[in-house]
């Protein structure tokens, strides 16, 4: 079965329940949604991709080799559609898989996945600790700076940008988009709420 987007959370929090992992799962689903839409793609599908993409990571945070390697287990016996399961084991392609990246959806969920972290991390240390104002160029200067999110692997985003066909700018620009509306939801632009005002 295609989880529907409740359905994918509950799994992912069957497995999962540190806070930071479940946001990370929502700016994915949110950017996979976004890429959807923009590409023809069908948006619950791509969006549970994404949310399930890391469902093994607390299961597996002792022994990183079974990251994606666990996960078709854990999807599996909860009755999840091969589809889906290809999908979340490409996007550890070349790193902990084998599997490739084959279809659109697989494309983009490679190419994103370690962007999202970069494009976050950019946009929290904005004076408005907010994408609003985050601009493509921003978030180049800190892909050169290696020291700026170090545990993000730009040669896997260079990577799935080339596979995807599409200009990494044009990726970027495309992930700040989709991330924008559910900034709230992922820790950011909450400047206001916790200091009272800017
Ligand atoms: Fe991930």
């Amino acid at each position: 079965m295609i989880p529907t987007r409740d359905e994918a959370f509950s799994l992912l929090r069957k497995h999962n329940s540190d806070e930071s992992h479940i946001r990370h799962a929502a700016a994915v689903e949110g950017t996979m949604r976004h890429f959807a839409r923009k590409m023809g793609g069908d948006e619950n599908l791509w969006g549970a991709a994404g949310i399930l993409h890391d469902i093994d990571w607390e299961k597996t945070m002792d022994d990183p080799a079974r990251h994606c390697n666990l996960a078709p287990e854990l999807l599996r016996e909860a009755g999840v559609d091969e589809s889906l399961i290809h999908a979340v084991q490409s996007h550890g392609w070349g790193i902990c898989s084998d599997v490739e990246p084959e279809n659109d959806m697989e494309k983009v969920l490679f190419a994103i996945d370690e962007l999202t972290g970069l494009v976050i991390t950019a946009g929290l240390v904005r004076p408005s600790k907010s994408l609003a104002d985050l601009e493509v160029k921003s978030v180049k200067k800190k892909w050169k700076d290696k020291t700026f999110a170090r545990g993000v692997d730009r040669d896997v985003i260079q990577k799935g940008a080339e596979r995807m066909g599409v200009p990494l700018d044009e990726v970027i620009q495309e992930t700040i988009l989709a991330l924008r509306p559910i900034e709230k939801e992922i820790g950011l632009g909450l400047r206001d709420e916790a200091n009272g005002g800017p």
